[in-house]
């Protein structure tokens, strides 16, 4: 069913949706358009804490995320507030019924409501301690954990794979936490995305089950790797879990002919991050996440001599030496993407016990190349000049970035 309402009946359908029994989840995302606001993205959900219902708000900002519970009786004024923010989409599910509010530009609201298919399936209320506030919790039976190999038929994580569930975990909340920023809300059409470098495709599962149902943003997975088994056991579980639009090809990462809005590149080996990054860019991707992993070409070239030989008692030894390449080569790339439009971070997208190679560059394209950085090209051959190296990422991003680092070098 779907209609128009005004605000004052929008205010009351998400009162009464939240307060009501059957209430699951209300994302509220997108555009701001009322009072200011420093939140992206604000997730609404009820919890059970020591035998009472509470309602847990967990706010997501550009820097950080805080979670906030309160009683039933608390919860007016900070829904209130948090409907005053205007954002232009409101989703929310209660029992078996999907709500969907979106508010246009010129301040019309649209709702559209449709009943679930599963609706036997909607979860109860669930107890605080198995409502881990992260894209992929434990503790019940999910099919899909246990078809990625992670979970145990009654969902408890094997202990093998807890690092890797983890990592998934993680990634998926960087992908949250600049989703909005990057634009991908509002496509008008499905979000494709590239994972380069699939392996046993624990993320493009995940992904693409966060994204198409637990955010509802329609999205096409496509994960390639150059392993021909990875993507033949890829294949077997895609089609065990029988979802659309997740595809899986043994391809060679910079080969694959896509469009990506986003590009994914988890422990891609040496320079496939590159590989990965260069096709991000040639696709003009809205978003880049990329974890690189052993690092070798810099390695072999890096040494103490001429401007670097004030370094030589950090280079002379060998672990040494592979630390400071890979962070000369994570801070080449870095600068490339920025060279290239991208608002880039590097952070540690996890905790080193759960990986140490936990370092993820996180890019967002906030600009085209008509408007070049001429410091961050300065700065780029100044890099160079003082390593005395050619990083990989300048040859495989070609022509388009070569020509711009040049025309500043001149
Ligand atoms: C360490 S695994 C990571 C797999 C997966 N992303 C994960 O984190 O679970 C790296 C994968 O990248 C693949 N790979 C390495 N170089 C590649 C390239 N140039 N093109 C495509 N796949 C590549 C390997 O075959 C391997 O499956």
């Amino acid at each position: 069913m779907e209609k128009n309402l005004d605000r004052d009946e929008m205010r009351e359908l998400i009162g009464e949706a939240v307060r009501g029994e059957a209430f699951r989840r209300a994302t509220f995302a997108g555009a701001t358009r009322g009072a200011p606001c420093e939140w992206v993205r604000v997730v609404v959900r009820p919890i059970d804490l020591r035998g009472t219902r509470h309602f847990q708000f967990a706010y997501q900002s550009a820097k950080k995320a805080v979670t906030k519970n309160f009683l039933d009786d608390e919860v007016e004024a900070p829904l209130d507030e948090l409907i005053g923010y205007g954002f232009a989409g409101v989703h929310i599910t209660a029992g078996a019924e999907e709500i969907d509010i979106r508010t246009s530009r010129k301040g019309r609201v649209h709702v559209g409501r449709h009943m679930l298919k599963e609706a036997a399936n909607a979860p109860e209320l669930e107890a605080h301690n198995r409502v881990k506030d992260v894209p992929l919790p434990e503790g019940k039976a999910d099919a899909l954990l246990e078809i990625m190999g992670i979970a145990t038929p009654d969902g408890r994580v094997r202990p093998t794979m807890r690092a890797k569930f983890t990592q998934i975990n993680e990634f998926l909340k960087q992908l949250q936490h600049v989703f909005d920023d990057a634009k991908l809300n509002d496509l008008g059409r499905d979000v494709s995305i590239l994972d380069c470098g699939c392996g046993s495709s624990y993320l493009t599962l995940a992904a693409h089950h966060y994204l198409n149902n637990v955010l509802h943003v329609p999205s096409r997975i496509l994960g390639v790797d150059v392993n021909e088994e990875v993507i033949r056991k890829s294949v077997e579980r895609a089609d065990k879990l029988g979802v659309a639009n997740l595809f899986f090809e043994c391809r060679r990462i910079g080969t694959v002919d896509v469009a990506a809005d986003i590009v994914f590149a988890l422990h891609a080996c040496n320079t496939a991050t590159d590989d990965a990054i260069a096709q991000a860019v040639r696709s003009e991707a809205r978003l880049l996440l990329s974890v690189p992993c052993c690092h070798h070409d810099l390695n072999k070239v890096i040494r103490a001599d001429g401007p670097t030989e004030v370094l030589r008692p950090v280079l002379r030894h060998g672990i040494l030496l592979q630390r400071t390449a890979d962070l000369i080569t994570d801070a080449f790339r870095a600068l490339a993407l920025r060279i290239m439009g991208y608002r880039t971070d590097v952070v540690e997208f996890v905790a080193t016990e759960h990986t140490p190679r936990n370092l993820m560059i996180r890019a967002v394209r906030v600009r085209d190349l008509a408007k070049p950085q001429a410091a961050e090209i300065s700065e780029y051959i100044e890099l160079k000049r003082f390593w005395r190296v050619t990083p990989y990422i300048e040859k495989v991003l070609g022509e388009a970035f070569q020509q711009l680092v040049k025309a500043t070098a001149l």
